[in-house]
């Protein structure tokens, strides 16, 4: 008897037995000791709900707008590179999903699928997430495929001058498995890792991967593509500041799945005061441990416009190829359009901050007392 699923993190345990012991890994880690890890999940629940009695709940609009699209709700996919390894589709499985859901799939540098394979599954609103090579003509090339390819924005990660220290990936000597390649760099012939006696990717990272990146970079970014710009990986308000100078068209709080610097706290405890400074200017989005419908909700009050989620979707589609991913998008939309209801909120905009509590309202209460 086929096993019923009812929650989005059972299928990290499938994912568990059907894969690899290297690719596994490689999907689950965080960094070095891991807290963060642990942490963006136990910080969503010391969030606590104030919900509101009495609304007429029979109508509930979950649909909102993102950089100008409409989609049917504030759940997007987050990039999660060489999807191939969890499934022979891959990232076209993932396309198909989120088109099937009307959300945006967000495309990793690192696809096992090329920006055009991807665009040929069909219509979808989709964004392409941007490593910045030290060679810059392979920037070039990449953005100008993506655009041509019909993605909607270059989303720019900013938190991974060099890659995390991730101790399961360096015991398994993580490599790229040999029938698979980084589809967009085959033409440019740095589609493949070494084998190394480290991460295959960590030494992909440090020979290709430009740490000089800088704020300088997002500037010379915006001359060579018409594309809104989103930073991910901004977790402080002085960056968001700077990222609103700069131009950008929105911002993920992300801390790329607790997966690069340990010990930096949990998005979600990072959120209100990134939200707080960016005054209204630019969209914030988070990133890291959404494994719930509450979750999303708790990062809509704290300010949140959307939020996107990358385990969950690896993991699916390992257990059941696009059937998987298609489930885990509306597992998460039944939960949120379930916690609005019982919230007394008809639409995205009616959760405010007063719909929930955070430790840091209790201890403001506490210093009155
Ligand atoms: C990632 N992430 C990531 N981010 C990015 O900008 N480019 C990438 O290629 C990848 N690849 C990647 C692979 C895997 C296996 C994971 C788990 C994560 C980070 C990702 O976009 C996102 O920030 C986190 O996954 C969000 O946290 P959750 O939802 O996995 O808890
Ligand atoms: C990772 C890279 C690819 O987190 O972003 O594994």
């Amino acid at each position: 008897m086929r096993m019923e699923i009812t929650n989005v993190s059972e299928y990290e345990k499938i994912a568990k037995q059907k894969l690899p012991k290297m690719i596994y890994d490689y999907f689950a880690s965080g960094a070095e000791d891991q807290w963060t890890l642990r942490e963006n999940r136990s910080a969503f629940s010391r969030i606590l709900f104030r919900p509101r009695i009495l609304v007429d709940v029979s109508n509930i609009d979950m649909t909102t707008t993102i950089l100008g699209f409409k989609i049917s709700m504030p759940i997007m996919i987050a990039p999660t590179a060489m999807q191939k390894m969890a499934h022979p589709e891959g990232e076209l499985a993932t396309a198909r999903a989120a088109s099937a859901a009307n959300t945006i799939m967000t495309l990793s540098s690192w696809s096992t699928s090329s920006v055009e394979e991807v665009n040929s599954t069909g219509p979808g609103v989709r964004f392409f997430q941007l490593y910045v090579y030290k060679d810059r003509n392979v920037v070039r090339q990449l953005v100008g495929r993506a655009e041509k390819a019909g993605f909607k924005a270059i989303v720019l990660t900013v938190d991974t001058p060099r890659l995390g220290r991730r101790e399961a990936d360096i015991k398994n000597r993580f490599t790229l498995p040999p029938s698979l390649t980084l589809k967009n760099f085959v033409e440019l012939n740095i589609e493949k890792m070494d084998m190394t006696n480290d991460s295959g990717l960590a030494s992909y990272v440090g020979s290709q991967v430009d740490r000089s990146l800088s704020w300088k970079d997002v500037k010379w970014l915006q001359t060579i593509t018409s594309l809104p710009i989103i930073l991910k990986g901004v977790m402080t308000a002085e960056d968001i500041r700077l990222a609103v100078q700069a131009g950008v068209a929105g911002i993920v709080v992300s801390n790329h799945g607790a997966r690069q610097l340990d010990y930096v706290p949990a998005t979600i405890t990072c959120l209100e005061e990134v939200v707080k400074a960016a005054q209204g200017k630019v969209p914030v989005f988070l990133d890291g441990g959404i494994r719930r419908g509450t979750d999303i909700f708790k990062a809509l009050a704290l300010g949140a416009s959307g939020v996107f989620i990358g385990r969950p979707v690896v993991f699916a589609l390992a257990a059941d190829g696009e059937a998987g991913v298609r489930k885990v998008l509306q597992m998460l939309s039944d939960e949120l359009e379930l916690t609005m209801a019982l919230s007394g909120c008809t639409s995205i905009e009616q959760i405010t901050r007063n719909h929930v509590v955070t430790e840091s309202d209790s201890n403001r209460n506490l210093s009155k007392m």
